[in-house]
Order: C-alpha cells, then sequence, then structure tokens
C-alpha cells in the first residue's frame, strides 16, 4: 500500500521522477472539455472544463464519488458517449492531432490502434456471438494488412502476454464459456491487440472478486510498463493509485478539485474532498480500509443539473464559509505542479 508513495519520500526521488514525467510529450492531452447530458430537467453539464495530459509509460488515475463524471470523461475519450451526451466544448489532441476534429472512419480507425479502452465489465466490450480468437482476428485486421494466420498468430502472442491459460484453447471459445477473470484478461488481449498508445481503463476490476482484482491490476500494470503505454486509470481504490498513480486527478460533481502528483496528494492533500476520500490522518488508518475503497463521507453529491451558485463541495465541507457558498474556487495551481479547487488556502494566505 502507498508504496510508490512511501518509497518517494523515504529516498526523496520525488523531483526527479515527476520531471521525467513532465519533460515527455504528452500522448494524450484534452483541453478544457464540457460534457453536456439531455434529460428531463433540460441539458447539464456532466464534466467541466476537464484538463489532463498523460505521457508514454506515464499512468494518471482518476477517482471520485459515483456520478461525478469519470466515466463520461473516459467515453468521450474513445468518442463512445451515449447518446443523451455530447461534448460541446474542448479537444482531444492525440498524437498532436484533434481527435474530435477526424472523420468518422478515421476515429474508428484510431479506435485499438492509437486508443483503447478496458471496461469494467468485459460482457459489454466482447462481442458474445463470436469466440475471443475471432474478435481478435477481426480488430488485428481491421488495422493491419496480414492473413487470418498471422492474425490468429498475433491472438495467441497477445493471449499469452495476458497470461491466459491454454490460450490456442480458449482463443476458439465464446466468452460466456470464461470465468470472470478470464473474460477480463480476454478483453485487456482485444485492448492491447494493436498496440494502442494510450489506454483508458475505467474501473477495470470492480466486477471481479478480491483476489482476482488484485491478478488483473498487477498484469495491467505490468503490461503497461512493458508496453510503455499512456494510461488513464479510473477507480475507486486508493491503494491501487498509491500503487500505480503517477499522478492523480480528484473529481467531484462533474469538476477538477485537485490533481498532483500522487506523492504530493498522499502526503499533502489540499482539497478538503480528497482529504475526506483519504479518511484523515493518520495514514495508517487510511490504508488498513480492508476493502481499500474510498471512506464514505458524510451528506451527498449535490445533483448535477442543480448544483449549488459557490463551491459544489460546500454542503460537506467541514472548513465552507460565506464566500465558498456564494462563489465557486477556481481550479489554480497552490504549489508547483499541485492544483486545487478551494477558497482555504485564499484565505488563509
Ligand atoms: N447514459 C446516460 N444517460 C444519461 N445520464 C447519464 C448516463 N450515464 C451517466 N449519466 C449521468 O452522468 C453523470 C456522470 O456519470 P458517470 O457515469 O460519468 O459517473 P462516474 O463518476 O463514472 O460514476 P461511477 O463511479 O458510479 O461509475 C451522472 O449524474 C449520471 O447519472
Ligand atoms: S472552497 Fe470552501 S467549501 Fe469548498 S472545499 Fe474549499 S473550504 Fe470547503
Ligand atoms: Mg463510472
Amino acid at each position: 500500500m502507498v508504496a510508490k508513495a512511501m518509497y518517494a519520500q523515504a529516498t526523496n526521488l520525488e523531483t526527479d521522477m515527476i520531471e521525467t514525467a513532465e519533460t515527455r510529450a504528452p500522448a494524450i492531452r484534452v483541453t478544457d472539455l464540457d460534457i453536456e447530458i439531455a434529460s428531463d430537467h433540460g441539458s447539464f453539464p456532466v464534466v467541466s472544463e476537464m484538463n489532463l495530459s498523460v505521457a508514454a509509460g506515464e499512468t494518471l488515475c482518476i477517482v471520485g464519488e459515483s456520478g461525478c463524471g469519470k466515466s463520461m470523461t473516459a467515453l468521450s475519450l474513445m468518442q463512445l458517449l451515449p447518446e443523451a451526451a455530447r461534448v460541446t466544448a474542448g479537444s482531444i489532441e492525440i498524437d498532436g492531432t484533434d481527435f474530435r476534429k477526424l472523420p468518422r472512419r478515421t476515429v474508428e480507425d484510431w479506435r485499438g490502434e492509437k486508443i483503447a479502452m478496458i471496461f469494467q465489465e468485459p460482457l459489454t466490450a466482447l462481442n458474445p456471438v463470436l469466440t475471443v480468437g475471432e474478435q481478435i482476428i477481426e480488430a488485428v485486421r481491421q488495422h493491419r494488412k496480414c492473413s487470418r494466420k498471422a492474425a490468429f498468430a498475433r491472438v495467441v502472442e497477445v493471449l499469452k502476454l495476458v497470461q491466459m491459460p491454454d490460450p490456442e484453447r480458449r482463443a476458439k471459445q465464446y466468452p460466456h464459456e470464461l470465468s470472470g477473470g478470464m473474460r477480463q484478461r480476454a478483453m485487456i488481449a482485444l485492448a492491447i491487440a494493436c498496440d494502442p498508445k494510450i489506454i483508458v481503463a475505467d474501473e477495470p476490476t470492480t466486477a471481479l472478486d478480491v483476489t482476482i482484482q488484485a491478478q488483473i491490476l498487477g498484469l495491467i500494470s505490468e503490461l503497461q510498463k512493458r508496453l510503455g503505454t499512456a494510461q488513464i486509470l479510473i477507480t475507486h481504490d486508493l491503494g491501487v493509485v498509491a500503487e500505480v498513480a503517477d499522478k492523480v486527478i480528484v473529481m467531484y460533481a462533474g469538476r477538477r478539485v485537485e490533481e498532483a502528483s500522487v506523492y504530493d496528494l498522499f502526503d499533502r492533500p489540499l482539497h478538503p474532498y480528497t482529504r475526506g476520500l483519504l479518511g484523515a490522518m493518520p495514514r495508517a488508518k487510511t490504508v488498513a480500509r480492508a476493502d481499500g475503497r474510498l471512506t464514505d463521507i458524510p451528506g451527498t453529491v449535490p445533483p448535477l443539473f442543480d448544483l449549488p451558485k459557490g463551491c459544489a463541495f460546500a454542503s460537506r465541507c467541514p472548513n465552507a464559509s460565506e464566500r465558498c457558498r456564494a462563489e465557486r474556487p477556481p481550479f489554480e495551481e497552490k504549489a508547483p505542479g499541485h492544483w486545487a479547487a478551494c477558497w482555504e488556502h485564499d484565505d488563509a494566505a
């Protein structure tokens, strides 16, 4: 637990590691992205002013309570938003090109080849009427000119990479014939089959039991290091964040409320919401939670279609002031590389 953060503290490696990540060109850069949903309440923003960038070999974790817009963000990066949702502003740059401005055909080509997604529930991504092997062959042949035989060799290769037992046999099976853990491995194999530069993983293990979860997360992390992909990992599990993240975005009610390197976030959380998630200090207590999930914070997230005028966290924040209720705090760099949206630090200054 918090292995990465604790190791860095002990060895004082933070600065070097952050500089390395920052100097690499981003594989994906999202700028000022807004997403709206059309509903019975009219259209309302579900994600606002989202900015992120991830370099090759880097892992960004996005955390936050249910409904805060993590999956909408993830789906928008793939241009796979549900019908009711749409991006109303911003850009998603992949390899220096705005993915949103590409023709539909190119978008389909880029999915899988440049950016791929690992979903929470493999059955939503796998086709039930095709064998695992056929699905991977289809994906490979969509992107590369190669024979079925060469594509099948790639199937076996990626199934081996995801440590699928008996890969030749599993390739000929249908998704429903596999266990949950094997299905998840098959989906990861499908995602990496065309060597994407960017992987977006949305709660990739929550549907699995705890021991399998650890295996699959270990696998994703190992593959990411080995293949050097840029990874965006959405998770509820702060133990996982501490283990695999280079940097972290904390979202609340559709917005970023804090962003920092994993070391700074665990060491010096600036936003009261992040402190709530971390379960307050001492750290040992936080990391000792048996289920590794976010600490419960009293109160509920206000509905996105009816957000208050000021800080969206004010109704749950122990430090809320009149100013917090009247004005929304801007998302600002409070310390080098450490951003937060909170008046507390201005008021304390
Ligand atoms: N298909 C949809 N149609 C309409 N509204 C949706 C749809 N999917 C999600 N929403 C709404 O969009 C908002 C953001 O949802 P999102 O799925 O991004 O949250 P999340 O942070 O991924 O939550 P969780 O941790 O539960 O997965 C929520 O208020 C949700 O109710
Ligand atoms: S702006 Fe105010 S209400 Fe919002 S998190 Fe900061 S202190 Fe709390
Ligand atoms: Mg989600």
